[in-house]
Parts: structure tokens; sequence; C-alpha cells
């Protein structure tokens, strides 16, 4: 039988992400999703303005975004939480991937909240989706642990 082939389609602003994908490149492709314009520098604007968009759903442009997961079985999307929600940059590229059919899992990393809006929007959007909650692996290195893909 065919391997079953899987994709790691995430952002990260501030490296959390980032470890994660180290972790699953042995299992997974991976794809970044990239912005035309990431958050201010300062802590406190990031806040302000990642909270908002987040709160509005704001439609990010993507840079180079490809949708094509026609040849994976299952798709795994990675999303800091912004806000108790999605960050927009997945939620804009969730608007283009076509996930009816994949067997999807949500990886989600916070500073340690945990995320009832991010999941209430996923259980409702993507039925049977999988979610896996993980608290700043960078600073908590064995919340890798808890990847069991
Ligand atoms: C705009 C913004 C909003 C955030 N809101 C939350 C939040 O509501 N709850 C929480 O636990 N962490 C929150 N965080 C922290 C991030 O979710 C956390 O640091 C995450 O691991 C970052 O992932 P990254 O390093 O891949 O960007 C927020 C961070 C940013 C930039």
């Amino acid at each position: 039988m065919q391997k079953n082939k899987k994709i790691f389609i995430y952002y990260s602003l501030t490296g959390n992400g980032k470890l994660i994908a180290k972790k699953l490149e042995k299992e997974c492709d991976i794809r970044k999703i990239k912005v035309k314009k990431e958050l201010p520098k300062s802590f406190f604007l990031q806040m302000m303005v990642g909270g908002f968009k987040s709160l509005i759903n704001y439609k990010e442009k993507l840079i180079d975004f490809n949708n094509d997961v026609n040849d994976y079985d299952e798709v795994i999307i990675g999303s800091p939480i912004w806000n108790d929600r999605l960050c927009t940059p997945v939620t804009s590229a969730l608007n283009k991937l076509d996930l009816s059919n994949k067997k999807t899992t949500f990886i989600l990393y916070s500073g340690g909240g945990l995320a009832n809006t991010a999941v209430d929007y996923i259980n409702s959007k993507y039925k049977g989706a999988k979610v896996i909650q993980l608290k700043q692996p960078i600073k908590n290195n064995n919340e890798l642990d808890k990847l069991n893909i």
C-alpha cells in the first residue's frame, strides 16, 4: 500500500511554529505561509494589531501561496494563537485550501492559553479534524512530545 503522504502548512512569527516544522520535517513535507505585511516589531504593537486583525478575521495578502494539496492524504495546519483565535495568515491560507476529503490535523501553539475560540472555529468548519495544542514549545521543549503525528 502507498505511504500516507503528509504536509505541514504553517505560519510562525516568533519561531515556535518553525521549531515544530523542524521536528516534523522527516515525516512531512513543509510549506510555510508568508504574508506581505508582517506584524510590527514591538511586542505592544504586535498585540494591538495582531489581536485586532484576528478579531475581525482580516484577509492577509499571502506571498506565493501554493494551495495545491492533491498529492497529500493528510494536511496538518500549524497556527500560533492570536487573541484566542487562529492567526490571520493561517485563516487567509485556509480560505484558499480545499481540505474536504483530507485527513486534517491542527497544531495550535499559544503562550499558554487554551484557545477555545480557535477550537470552536475548527470544530464548526472542519468536522472530524484533530487538534493538538502546545504551549510555547521554544520555552517548553517537552511540549513537542505531544506531536504524535
Ligand atoms: C498578536 C498576538 C496575539 C496573541 N494572543 C495570544 C492569546 O490569546 N493566548 C495565548 O496563549 N497566546 C497568545 N499569543 C502568543 C502566541 O500564541 C505564542 O507565543 C505562539 O507560540 C507564537 O508562535 P510563533 O512563535 O510560531 O509565532 C499571541 C501572540 C501574538 C503575536
